[in-house]
This record gives C-alpha cells, sequence and structure tokens, in this order.
C-alpha cells in the first residue's frame, strides 16, 4: 500500500470511529468541515426551546452545541470512547447541570426510552452502519409521535468519486434507497434540502413520526 493509500485507508478508519490522539484531531476537524450541514440540521429540526433533543454519532460535538442552545435537555450518543471524552471535557457545565446525558452505544440499540425524544439530529454516520433498517427502527422507537428526525448524508454521486470513500468500507446509498428505508421505519420524508458550497454536496432529509 503506497502512502497517499494508507493515509487515505487510516483516515477513513478515524472518520468511522475516532480514536486516540488522532482521533481527537479528526473531532476537530469534523466540527469545521461539517459546520454547515450540522448547522441547518439542527436549524431544521424547528426547535422552539425546552425539547429533549439527540445527536446520533456527534463526533466533535458541535451538533450537541448547537442543541443545547436550543433544548432543554439533550443526549449526545457515540461508538466512541475518544469523542466521549472529548464531549465530557467541553460540556463539563452542561453535564453538572444534567442538561446533556452522554451515551456509549450504537445507533441500532438506542439507550433512550420509546418516545423520549422531541427532536434528533445524526449527520455523516450512517455511511458507517451495515443495518439501516435496524438503525431507522430505533430512531422511530426514540421519537415522540409529530417529533422532527433530519438526517444528513453526503451526496453520493460524489462520494462515488473519491477513493477515500469507495475504496474504504463506506456504505454510500443512492437518496431513494435511504428513503426507502425511512419509510419501512414510520419516517416520514417532510423536506429534502440540498446543501452546496462544501467539498462535497449534501442532503438533509427532514423526516417526522406520524
Ligand atoms: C464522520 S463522523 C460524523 C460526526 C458528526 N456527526 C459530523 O457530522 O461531523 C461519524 C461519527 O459517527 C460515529 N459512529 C459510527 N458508527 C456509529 C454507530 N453505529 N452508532 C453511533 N455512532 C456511530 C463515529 O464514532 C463518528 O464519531
Amino acid at each position: 500500500m503506497g502512502l497517499r493509500e494508507s493515509f487515505q485507508a487510516g483516515l477513513a478508519r478515524q472518520l468511522g470511529h475516532p480514536n486516540g490522539l488522532r482521533g481527537r484531531v479528526v473531532g476537530a476537524m469534523l466540527n469545521r468541515g461539517n459546520r454547515k450541514p450540522i448547522t441547518e440540521a439542527v436549524a431544521a429540526l424547528g426547535l422552539a426551546g425546552g425539547e429533549t433533543a439527540v445527536d446520533i454519532g456527534f463526533g466533535g460535538g458541535l451538533g450537541l452545541a448547537l442543541l443545547l442552545r436550543k433544548a432543554g435537555t439533550v443526549h449526545g450518543v457515540e461508538i466512541s470512547t475518544t469523542m466521549l471524552d472529548r464531549a465530557r471535557r467541553t460540556f463539563r457545565r452542561e453535564l453538572a447541570a444534567n442538561r446533556l446525558w452522554l451515551h456509549e452505544a450504537p445507533i441500532t440499540a438506542l439507550p433512550l426510552e420509546d418516545g423520549s425524544a422531541d427532536a434528533i439530529i445524526t449527520t455523516n454516520t450512517v455511511y458507517f452502519v451495515a443495518d439501516l433498517d435496524g438503525a431507522f427502527a430505533e430512531v422511530a422507537r426514540v421519537l415522540k409521535p409529530g417529533g422532527a428526525f433530519v438526517l444528513g448524508i453526503g451526496d453520493p454521486e460524489t462520494m462515488s468519486g473519491s477513493p477515500l470513500f469507495t475504496e474504504h468500507g463506506f456504505r454510500i446509498r443512492p437518496v431513494a434507497d435511504v428513503e426507502a428505508a425511512l419509510a419501512r421505519a414510520g419516517l416520514k420524508v417532510r423536506h429534502h434540502e440540498r446543501l452546496g458550497g462544501g467539498q462535497i454536496g449534501f442532503h438533509l432529509l427532514v423526516t417526522g413520526r406520524e
């Protein structure tokens, strides 16, 4: 494996599961690189204040910070202990005030009660999830009826043009396939927003439980 390939393989691994010192650098990089989609995902929830909101696979934690500005209680769910540690350091006050709760768990087994969340986001995570139906079933279980779920994914066509994503196990799914999986979980797409301007285009699927 050449230098370029091994760098890309390492970066791809870190994006899927940030770990150790490199993972901490990747966390900061995610907050910068994904600022726009994360900000738009939180805005699309239409929070009025006081809600219970969840960010699944929060990475560098920007989504948690933005949700904490609007919602009453925020849950962050992650599989990466490096990202959980980073969030514990960043949000000491919010954790102490019981406004933020952090959970080490995968999207396919959310440690949250049925119908307990008004609003859920997950951005740039489903490329690492094999069981999309299982993941969306969990989101639908945790979401209150009438609640909002915003899913953010990179544009599959653009991603398919980059070896970083195609050669290292990212699951790049057509938007229509993702929408079909959402529908199977009872999550109806209310709005499909396309974001440009970054290195890759972005799709926000604003959905809800009927
Ligand atoms: C590319 S980062 C995206 C982070 C952030 N949401 C953003 O948009 O910048 C993917 C994150 O999802 C987490 N992740 C990967 N698989 C997951 C799973 N099955 N359940 C929950 N989180 C997962 C990773 O640990 C990583 O922090």
